[in-house]
């Protein structure tokens, strides 16, 4: 039985020229220095109630390869236990017992197995498969984190999206280190 309150969110920082990563995969450039007067700060209260309200984690093979390197360089997992499905047709290490490998049928992933179990799914990047998960119409709103630098070149937010998806903006935030955090439902949905 579908869970009628399941949402599937897209969530990644970005670039203001649109770029999640550079070309060879470096995200250095997570780490700005601006400031905003007048813009809201992080609560660490409120982001971890915020965090802990998702349920699971959806991500690409190259995205929990980033992840599991940085881990192995002490900054830590930050999916915590929740579930996290990974999408791949390769044997990849599994570093934890809340991970899970998928290949195949994303839709079938989503709608069949995701949505009857958990309320707020999270898909965490990279821009293959934010794409794909537009391109297969499952994903209920985008949010996008936007980062005071422009860096030229690298992987988009929306990698091969190969039709217009049209979106509601229905939250905007500025925050004191000048990120901008937007929040769009997609529009026609399910
Ligand atoms: N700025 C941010 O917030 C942010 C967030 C996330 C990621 N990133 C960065 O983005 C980069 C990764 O993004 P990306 O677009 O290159 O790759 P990605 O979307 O993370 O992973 C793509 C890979 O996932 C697998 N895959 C995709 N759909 C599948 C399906 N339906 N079934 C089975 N496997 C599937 C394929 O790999 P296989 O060869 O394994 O089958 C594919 O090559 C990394 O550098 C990461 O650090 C940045």
């Amino acid at each position: 039985m579908a869970n009628p309150d399941s949402r599937v969110t897209i969530h990644m920082a970005a670039s203001l020229d649109g770029f999640i990563a550079r070309k060879d995969g470096r995200v250095d450039w997570l780490e700005t220095a601006d400031e905003f007067v007048g813009g809201d700060t992080m609560d660490p209260g409120f982001v971890e109630a915020f965090l802990e309200a998702i349920d699971c984690y959806v991500m690409g093979s190259r995205t929990y390869e980033t992840a599991i390197r940085f881990e192995a360089q002490g900054l830590g997992w930050p999916y915590g236990d929740k579930p996290t499905f990974v999408l791949t047709g390769r044997e990849l290490p599994r570093t934890r017992e809340s991970v899970q490998f998928h290949s195949g049928d994303l839709a079938q992933l989503v709608n069949g197995r995701l949505r009857p179990a958990f309320r707020a799914i999270w898909f965490v990047g990279g821009g293959m498969v934010s794409a794909e998960c537009l391109r297969l119409g499952i994903a209920d709103e985008v949010r996008y984190s936007i980062l005071p630098i422009l860096i030229g070149e690298g992987i988009p937010f929306f990698d091969q999206l190969d039709r217009d998806v049209a979106l509601h903006l229905a939250e905007v935030k500025a925050y004191t280190s000048g990120m901008v955090e937007l929040r769009y439902e997609v529009r026609g949905g399910r």
